[in-house]
């Protein structure tokens, strides 16, 4: 009854110019191992599921890119979006389409883009989270020991129950200002929302029937062309009608049956060149570098350029050089929020 939903359709703004519209991160091999983020994520969850229990949500733009990627899904396994309307209608469109095929389903939902280190606790973690989500009416998450006031993240405080492994979710905040991501930390009671959700279908409709009505209303009316040849045109529809918003800001922000499993994963979120660049092992002056370079007085930078390029730095402190087809990107480390202004003013430039 397990299946794993893979959420595959965000852009990555925060990594160009190596993630692009046209072909973002999660299909990139970012990490320089010989596989995608996207084929990493599949073949996480080989012992957790069937492979053919294995769907994947995306724009219908990366249709091609995803067949390319993993060739052994079968079509029905590809959910199509026709736009982006953030993670609540695709996972609201995903649960919808695999409660038909199984009332019984249970879910994980996970994002294509995270790093997870050890894979012998994350099966074991996920399995218990599994076991749990079988039984009862709860919307459970992964929790994550935080380690700085990111405010790109989830903050869940937790009610310390000793002897269970799950515990109740006090408080969910999703993108918390910097000086209340500062209080979460300091206080030491919250941890990280992972992203990565556990729970049987059933729950995750209810929640949605509670607090997304109308993104509910949308879906149900299409019950009848799932996994049918109507569900594409359906779909068209139905995303016109929706609604950007995350499920973290539409769900678990507002249910009361929200549950974390502290999870020592080995766990990052590759959102932005300094995740990258804080996971990556170091030369002795602290680069981290792909790509054929000749580097001069330079020192912990992040250079990211195609193979086939001389790249030759002298004199660089703290930067991030990124080179991806035809865009070069030379910034500060530490201004790297302005690549989504960078993004935006190179689209009205076009
Ligand atoms: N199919 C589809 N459609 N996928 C999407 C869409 C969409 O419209 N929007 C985003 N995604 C995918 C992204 O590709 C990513 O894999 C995943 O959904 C999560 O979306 P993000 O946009 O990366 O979310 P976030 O990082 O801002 O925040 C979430 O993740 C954090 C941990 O990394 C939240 O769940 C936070 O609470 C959490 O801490
Ligand atoms: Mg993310």
């Amino acid at each position: 009854n397990t299946y794993v939903v893979i959420m595959a359709g965000g852009i990555g703004s925060r990594f160009w110019p190596f993630s692009r519209t046209n072909y973002p991160k999660q299909f990139h091999d970012v990490l320089g191992i010989g596989e995608s983020m996207l084929q990493t994520t599949a073949k996480r969850f080989a012992d957790i599921c069937p492979p053919e229990n294995l769907f994947i949500v995306t724009n219908k733009d990366y249709e091609a890119l995803v067949k390319e990627q993993l060739p052994e899904l079968s079509d029905n396994q590809i959910l199509l979006e026709p736009v982006g309307r953030n993670t609540a209608p695709c996972i609201a469109y995903a649960s919808y389409k695999i409660a038909q095929l199984n009332p019984k389903a249970n879910l994980v939902v996970t994002p294509a883009d995270h790093v997870v280190l050890k894979q012998d606790v994350f099966t074991e973690v996920v399995k218990d989270a599994l076991d749990a989500a079988s039984k009862d009416d709860v919307l459970i998450t992964l929790g994550i020991t935080p380690s700085r006031p990111d405010t790109g993240y989830g903050y869940i405080q937790y009610i310390d129950e000793k002897n269970s492994k799950i515990k109740k979710v006090k408080t969910f905040t999703e993108k918390p200002n910097l000086e209340l991501a500062q209080m979460f930390l300091d206080s030491g009671d919250f941890v990280w929302n992972s992203g990565i959700f556990i729970w049987n279908v059933q729950s995750i409709l209810k929640a949605f029937h509670q607090h997304l009505p109308e993104i509910t209303e949308v879906f149900e009316e299409g019950n009848s062309t799932f996994n049918t040849p109507q569900e594409q045109n359906f779909i068209t529809r139905a995303y016109s009608q929706c609604r950007n918003v995350s499920i973290d800001y539409g769900i678990m922000e507002k249910v009361d049956n929200v549950y974390v499993l502290l999870a020592d994963i080995g766990w990052s979120d590759l959102g932005t060149w300094n995740s990258l660049y804080t996971i990556n092992d170091k030369d002795e002056n602290g680069n981290v570098v792909d790509g054929d370079v000749m580097l001069y007085d330079t020192k912990d930078c992040i250079i990211k350029t195609p193979k086939n390029r001389l790249v030759v730095l002298q004199g660089l402190d703290d930067f991030i050089v990124a080179e991806y087809d035809n865009v070069l990107m030379i910034c500060r480390k530490e201004e790297e929020q302005k690549v989504k202004e960078f993004v935006a003013d190179a689209k009205s430039k076009k």
